[in-house]
């Protein structure tokens, strides 16, 4: 019998190096012949990719409430054609933001509450993620980071106070949700070797390799 794969996620805020990290894991995990699969929210499959340049773009005027809605389709469809599949297949599942992201951008960040996005979801997942790896770092740091890349989007393109509302979510939601989600957290602030030999070992001990 197969044994079912682990699903990993990577969350934080715009400019925390979880997607850097989440590659490197990625190349790390082949290269020790460990069977993964690296995707993304939203998209992760053709329709959903489809979805995500609608919310990422930005021409497009999109309400609070249709953002919340056009997360959690991407990710149902995510979930049915790619990730419980995977998983099924006892490939190892490493997604680039999932819920958690729901619960802060849309929750807190766009005030539609965590109660109410939380709910939402619960429409479009019927798993959970086994390990949720937090990257932690100072808002000015994260700031930094999104000024010196040269393109940005609809969400990036935010003002100040709503990167700030969402750094602060992010700990929220740690503090209140860590069990869960199963969330851990890193300090992102070092450097990214140090980050990734923390975020690898962690991703390591789930997988009992
Ligand atoms: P990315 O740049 O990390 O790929 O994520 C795309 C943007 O989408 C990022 O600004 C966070 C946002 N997002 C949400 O607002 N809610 C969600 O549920 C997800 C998955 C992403």
């Amino acid at each position: 019998m197969i044994k079912r794969g682990k699903f990993i996620v990577f969350e934080g805020p715009d400019g925390c190096g979880k997607s850097t990290i989440a590659k490197m894991i990625r190349n790390e995990l082949l290269d020790i012949e460990i069977d993964c699969v690296l995707t993304r929210e939203p998209g992760g499959t053709k329709t959903g990719e489809k979805i995500r340049d609608i919310l990422l773009n930005k021409d497009n005027i999109i309400s609070a409430s249709t953002e919340a809605l056009l997360m959690a389709s991407a990710r149902a469809q995510h979930i049915e054609e790619l990730i419980k599949p995977s998983l099924n297949l006892g490939k190892q599942v490493l997604c680039d933001r999932f819920v958690v992201s729901s619960l802060v951008y849309q929750g807190i960040g766009r005030n539609l509450g965590i109660n109410r996005v939380e709910k939402l979801n619960e429409f479009a997942v019927d798993i959970c993620p086994d390990l949720t790896i937090f990257f932690d770092l100072d808002y000015e740091t994260a700031l930094g980071r999104r000024n010196i890349r040269k393109t940005s989007d609809r969400m990036e393109d935010m003002d100040d106070d709503f990167h700030y509302k969402i750094h602060e979510g992010y700990k929220r939601i740690y503090s209140e949700y860590k069990e869960k989600y199963n969330i851990i957290r890193i300090d992102s602030s070092d450097k990214i070797e140090k980050v990734f030999c923390t975020a690898f070992d962690k991703v390591k001990e789930i997988l009992e390799v």
